[in-house]
């Protein structure tokens, strides 16, 4: 049915893979092997972007047999881009513009994505596509549990996503402040010092933006507000916000 070209990740039990089918290449995610949790996981995935439609996802294409047959987005994922280092600030920006539409999108219908990384943002050109809703919430359904937290780097967590606390849209605008951060400076925000400030310890700042970007660390500091309640209070507010500094149309 598919014809492997490549595996291009394998997380625990989910492997995704370039794949050829009905003569186009695709992306296939899929278990390896089996797992109860993990095959409701992947029911759970295409259940949340069935709704979704908007040209800053990702889209699914079809599910067969248990495997998600997504679109294949040529390029690199954003972690993959920052690994030399941080964009132009203007290519920054348009990067975070397209995931705050996306989110947009995922929050109007119901859907909070909880795992807001660069790993999860696919580059295409000029474009930014939201993709791995494997963690995300539909506010439709059942909550998940925080089990997240126990997977890969914190640093783009929200505080209430680590400490297991009732999470919402806001988590999600947490994790595009820490990606905007990351993709300005080159590092996440914290760095290795991220779990201290996770725990509560307020005496781990943030290292400063670059000069072409300082008009934005008011946005950025209330986008990584500890608090939920001080940050932007929709994705479109954050975008507006964005917009309206003198860098960010
Ligand atoms: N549609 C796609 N097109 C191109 N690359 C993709 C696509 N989906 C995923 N990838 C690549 O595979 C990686 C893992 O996919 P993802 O859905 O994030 O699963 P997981 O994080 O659970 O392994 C992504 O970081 C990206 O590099
Ligand atoms: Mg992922």
């Amino acid at each position: 049915m598919f014809e492997l070209v490549r595996v291009l990740s394998q997380q625990g039990l989910v492997r995704v893979e370039l794949a050829k089918w009905r003569g186009r290449l695709v992306v296939v995610k899929r278990l390896s092997g089996f797992s109860a949790e993990a095959t409701r996981r992947l029911e759970r995935e295409a259940d949340v972007v069935r709704k979704l439609d908007h040209e800053n996802v990702v889209p699914l294409l079809a599910t067969i047999e248990g495997a998600l047959v997504y679109a294949y987005v040529p390029g690199v994922n954003l972690a993959q881009a920052l690994a030399d280092g941080p964009l132009p600030v203007a290519r920054a920006l348009k990067v975070v513009r397209d995931v705050l539409r996306a989110l947009e999108h995922a929050h109007l219908n119901g859907v909070i994505h909880c795992d807001v990384k660069p790993s999860n943002v696919l580059i295409r050109g000029e474009r930014a596509l939201l993709t791995d809703f494997g963690f995300a919430k539909d506010l439709a359904l059942t909550a998940i549990t925080g089990d997240q937290q126990l997977l890969g780097t914190p640093n783009y967590m929200a505080p209430e996503q680590f400490h297991g606390i009732r999470t919402d849209h806001r988590s999600d605008l947490y994790g595009v402040g820490a990606l905007l951060y990351h993709a300005l400076t080159g590092d996440a925000p914290y760095g290795s010092q991220v779990l201290r400030f996770l725990t509560g310890d307020d005496r781990i700042t943030l290292a400063p933006l670059p000069a072409e970007a300082a008009c934005l660390a008011p946005l950025l500091s209330r986008a990584l507000a500890r608090e939920p309640g001080r940050r932007f209070a929709h994705a479109a507010a954050m975008l507006d916000a964005l917009q309206a500094t003198p860098i960010g149309a």
